[in-house]
């Protein structure tokens, strides 16, 4: 069910930790707010890939890609259901899978 308050929710399968984020705060900053360890080599420009999660295709409101997400991909080449933590912005509720680089 889509949430309207423009809030992100995600639970995280690998720390079974549920996280928050707020209006058009990014996936990576509400995991590195709750502590979770989360690379970013880039500082969140979408550019170097260490910010990966799966996201579970069956959670309720997944953000579309935007431009810059979709670029990385289409030169990378992507997994099914891979995302950018720094380019998934909220609102979102998510379950999502750590990638370890
Ligand atoms: S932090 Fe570099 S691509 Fe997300």
């Amino acid at each position: 069910m889509k949430n309207s308050k423009g809030i992100g929710t995600a639970f995280v399968v690998n720390t079974q930790q549920n996280i928050a984020a707020s209006q058009g705060q990014s996936l990576l900053e509400a995991l590195q707010s709750a502590k979770v360890e989360m690379d970013s080599s880039c500082g969140g420009h979408g550019t170097c890939g260490t910010c990966r999660v799966f996201i579970n295709h069956e959670s309720s409101q997944v953000p579309p890609m935007n431009e810059v997400e979709a670029e990385f991909w289409s030169e990378r080449g992507r997994k099914i259901h891979e995302r950018l933590s720094c380019q998934v912005e909220a609102p979102f509720d998510l379950e999502i899978e750590l990638i370890k680089n």
